[in-house]
């Protein structure tokens, strides 16, 4: 269908749920961790026509909380696959006029991937494109509770559902539309809980 007929229908936000990485690998005989860098790029691609089609957000799942009790080895990886990218995908984004966030607590991440997505985070928080929100060290119940943690930190003893948006990782991007898990699963694997009670 010409894009223009179906702009109306877009979605704001979508979801990614990036799985399968392995199984791609696995069906080709290769280490599951080449599954993982051909998965950055069909992510890139992703993110460029969903740009392209008039789609305002994109969230991408890319590492759960649960993610690492995988061995040494592949989170080592993937944690190494992330800052390369990010590294090296700044000035595209720069470029393609793409905002970058992140969601998740990325806390747990080592200091110089931290360093690296918040000046990511800074040097395109101007531009209008895609908004990408990378969810690293990402777990839904994690994110509520970091949230509700936040809440009693300011001193609330009592909150609405529309004062406590504002303590999620990312409050100004609207919930979720349209979430898309790749590998064949149906599970949703603790993502975006708070954001995809209407979401199809
Ligand atoms: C998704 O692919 C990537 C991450 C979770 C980081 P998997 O690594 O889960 O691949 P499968 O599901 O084992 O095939
Ligand atoms: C979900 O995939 C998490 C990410 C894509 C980052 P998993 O492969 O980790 O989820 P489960 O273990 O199948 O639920
Ligand atoms: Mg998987």
């Amino acid at each position: 269908m010409p894009v223009e007929l179906i702009k109306d229908a877009l979605p704001k936000h979508v979801g990614i749920i990036m799985d399968g990485n392995g199984r791609w690998a696995k069906k080709r005989l290769l280490p599951r961790t080449a599954g993982h860098k051909v998965g950055v790029d069909v992510a890139r691609g992703i993110m460029t026509y969903a740009d392209e089609l008039g789609i305002k957000y994109l969230t991408l799942y890319t590492f759960s909380t649960e993610n690492w009790k995988r061995s040494k080895d592949e989170v080592d990886f993937l944690m190494n696959l992330l800052k390369v990218h990010i590294k090296t995908e700044g000035d595209f984004y720069k470029k393609q006029n793409i905002r970058f966030l992140h969601a998740g607590d990325i806390t747990a991440l080592s200091e110089d991937l931290q360093k690296e997505i918040h000046s990511l985070i800074d040097a395109t928080k101007n531009n209008t494109g895609i908004s990408l929100i990378l969810a690293i060290n990402y777990g839904g119940r994690d994110e509520i509770i970091r949230g509700i943690n936040k809440a009693i930190a300011e001193g609330n003893t009592s909150i609405t559902e529309n004062d406590f948006k504002k303590f999620l990782d990312n409050p100004d991007v609207p919930d979720a539309d349209l979430i898309i898990r790749t590998g064949g699963e149906q599970r949703l694997s603790n993502f975006l809980p708070w954001q995809l009670v209407y979401s199809e």
